[in-house]
């Protein structure tokens, strides 16, 4: 009999196999696969973000206030888990120099003598900005605002001298929308578009060993702002203006979810010759949806050797500046939520035992491609138990936007109104022991992408 690779398979049945027979492992019939990608970390790997991220070469931040600080449980938090802060507000220019030349640097130092007590790495945030701006600043003329920017940069630098991993010179200098113009602000308006390349002159002579970073929101996938933002790092990289990094805020809800593009977009910035940091991640929402997305996020980071580190945007929800949305990956009592198990295992930490909370129960997944033919490949998704016995298991696959899904078997699956995330529970093979594994399977039509779906990490229960 011949068999037709290009057949529509029925849903819940194990397609038959085109051609050769593959290799065949044990009664699940489990297929070999060159290069499964596994999805969770052993044992002995790092169990905090700051940890897993140090064995990646990455640096794992936290923006940070002062006036948290006192509090034992947010120190704690923030010593284990975190080897970076951002001041939150405390080194902004409304915070430091809220009248003309008179400086106040007592919150800021605070954060950094802490910092420097934990060996974390210190992001200074930010000397040039429209926002949390003193009036004093937009009722000067040009001459004196120019002295006043170039004496407000050095003032601050030069306090912190050889402190600072990375200063964000300027923030936010571009508009929203489609036109890839520049915002209007005091120093737009007055000194026109060469303040940016003044800015980061006048802080390179102020302090030569700190990474001069531009930051901004908006910026994350490609688009018309991300666009203007990237010529003028080619520019600058083109005529010598002193420019190491590019800051990517990475603000998400489900108005402005992580884009598609977010990793391309990074290694863009990356081939012009920066280095590109994650500067004010949060993701609004919960449970996997929101678990998934950081994880998108920190692979992307991995993915791209210049992307230095991640920074969240605050530790536990409650002090979020968007704390409605509960976007953080510790809850209001500083409980780890799956976005945080999602993060640490896309580090490659964690393991077993490293969830916290969740009565014990976890699991992992690994995914690998099975068979390929025609138009379509098989997909098979591994569930393992953790060091507990669990009893039913959620995992999700988000498939690319070309692709469809035309037979699963040995889940339960439902879809979500995109028709591109799959849900996947057991369908009879929940109860897992201790250590214990199941696999799913599903073929992709791949509508000419071959890439492999996104499978989002484990809830167990
Ligand atoms: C926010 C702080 O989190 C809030 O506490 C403050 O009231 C407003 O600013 N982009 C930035 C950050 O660069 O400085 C902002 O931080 C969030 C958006």
């Amino acid at each position: 009999m011949v068999i037709d690779a290009c057949h529509e398979e029925r849903a819940d049945q194990r397609p038959r196999l085109p051609v050769r027979r593959a290799f065949t492992l044990g009664v699940a019939g489990l297929l070999t696969a060159a290069g499964v990608l596994t999805l969770a970390g052993t044992a002995s790997a790092a169990s905090t973000l700051g940890g897993a991220a140090a064995a990646k070469g990455r640096y794992f931040g936290a923006a940070v206030a002062a006036n948290h600080l006192g509090e034992g449980q947010y120190a704690a938090t923030l010593d284990t888990e975190f080897n970076a802060v951002t001041p939150e507000n405390e080194m902004k220019w409304e915070s430091v120099e809220s009248s003309r030349n008179s400086f106040n640097f007592g919150a800021a130092d605070q954060i950094v003598s802490h910092a420097q007590g934990k060996s974390m790495k210190i992001r200074g945030h930010t000397l040039v900005w429209h926002s949390q701006l003193p009036g004093w600043v937009g009722g000067l003329g040009a001459t004196d605002l120019r002295s006043a920017m170039n004496n407000h940069i050095t003032k601050v630098m030069q306090h912190y001298q050889g402190k600072i991993y990375a200063w964000d010179v300027v923030n936010e200098a571009f508009q929203d929308g489609g036109s890839g113009a520049r915002r209007s602000s005091p120093f737009q308006d007055k000194l026109g578009d060469g303040f940016i390349e003044e800015a980061f002159r006048t802080a390179r002579a102020a302090d030569p060993n700190a990474k001069l970073c531009y930051n901004d929101y908006n910026t994350d996938g490609q688009n018309a702002k991300s666009n203007a933002v990237y010529a003028m790092v080619k520019d600058f990289k083109a005529r010598g203006v002193p420019i190491d990094c590019v800051g990517f805020q990475s603000h998400f809800n489900s108005q402005s979810p992580v884009p598609g593009d977010y990793q391309q977009n990074l290694q863009r910035f990356a081939d012009l010759g920066v280095d590109v940091q994650i500067t004010e991640l949060d993701i609004e929402g919960s449970g996997s949806a929101q678990a998934d997305s950081y994880r998108r996020v920190t692979q992307a980071c991995l993915a791209v050797s210049r992307c230095t580190g991640i920074t969240v945007w605050g530790i536990p929800d409650k002090y979020s500046w968007r704390a409605s949305g509960t976007p953080l990956l510790f809850d209001d009592n500083y409980g780890k939520k799956p976005a945080y198990d999602a993060v640490l295992a896309a580090l490659g930490g964690g393991g077993d035992g490293g969830g916290g909370g969740g009565g014990g129960r976890s699991c992992t997944v690994s995914y690998a491609e099975t068979q390929r033919w025609g138009d379509r490949f098989n997909g098979q998704v591994t569930v393992r138990a953790g060091s507990s016995a669990i009893s039913g298991w959620t995992v999700t696959v988000t498939l690319r936007s070309a692709q469809t899904v035309s037979a699963t078997w040995n889940g339960s699956p439902s879809w979500d109104s995109s028709g591109k995330v799959m849900t996947m529970k057991p369908n009879g093979n929940g109860n897992l022991g201790a250590g214990a594994s199941t696999s799913f399977g599903f073929t992709v039509m791949a509508n000419g992408d071959w890439s492999a779906p996104t499978i989002g990490s484990c809830t167990a229960s």
